[in-house]
């Protein structure tokens, strides 16, 4: 059976993968490609419900303990693994995601401190083992990335930005160690640019 592809979408907020993976979307599905595009956390209804659980936490300025927040985010991962993207592969669609399991080895692992080793066995469980065939991460520092238009600076202001560079520099620490698996590119430049690279990362990878 043919095999999809899966590519993943990575940086801190603010970094432009969402600019970047609606314009890969349309590129891959210019070239006739057959490819579907999730964003985690969400993808599906329920994930869509955890997504708000975890969004309106934050807006209210609850705290939340990082393991229940990395639980309730690998939640969403694993409905969103096993019903969607897996099934999904398996029929050889390509499939693009903006964020996945990385994200919670940044963000609740560096970030907060969540073991390492209990977020790479809860994950291995959550994907039901699937991992990408390329993760882009969009690299660049928290300062510029977080003074962009889209409500960042409420963000650093709960977070603060120490938390981003632990964030930042959690993603690096993962590229270096899994180099045939992530392409790191400079985030801070213009977005045709970094489109450009994005599409030869992706032909590449598609043949
Ligand atoms: P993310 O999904 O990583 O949080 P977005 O793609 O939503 O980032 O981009 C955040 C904001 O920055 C948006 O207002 C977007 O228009 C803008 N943006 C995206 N890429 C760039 C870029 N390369 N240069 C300047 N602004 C950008
Ligand atoms: P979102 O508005 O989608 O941000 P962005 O456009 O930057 O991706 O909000 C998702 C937030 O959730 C973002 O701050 C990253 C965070 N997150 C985690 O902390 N852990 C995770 O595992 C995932 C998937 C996201």
């Amino acid at each position: 059976m043919t095999k999809g592809k899966l590519v993943t979408f990575e940086g801190i907020d603010g970094s432009g993968k969402s600019t970047q993976i609606l314009k890969a979307y349309n590129h891959i599905r210019g070239r006739g490609v057959e490819c579907r595009l999730f964003r985690e956390p969400g993808g599906t209804a329920l994930g869509e419900s955890i997504r708000s659980i975890l969004l309106s936490a934050a807006e209210d300025g609850l705290s939340m303990d990082g393991y229940t927040e990395f639980l309730l985010f690998a939640a969403a991962r694993s409905e969103l693994s096993h019903t969607i993207i897996k099934p999904l592969l398996e029929s050889g669609c390509t499939v693009l995601l903006d964020r996945f399991a990385d994200s919670s080895t940044a963000y609740q692992g560096y970030g907060r401190g969540v073991d390492l080793d209990f977020i790479l066995r809860t994950n291995g469980i959550a994907t039901g083992g699937i991992s990408p065939d390329l993760t882009i991460l969009f690299d660049i520092d928290p300062e510029t990335a977080l003074t962009r238009p889209g409500n960042f600076d409420d963000r650093i202001e709960k977070q603060g930005l120490d938390f981003f560079r632990r964030v930042r520099s959690g993603f690096l620490t993962l590229a270096k160690s899994e180099p045939g698996r992530f392409k790191v590119v400079d985030a801070s430049r213009n977005i045709e640019t970094i489109a450009r690279e994005v599409y030869r990362c992706i032909d590449e990878l598609l043949g």
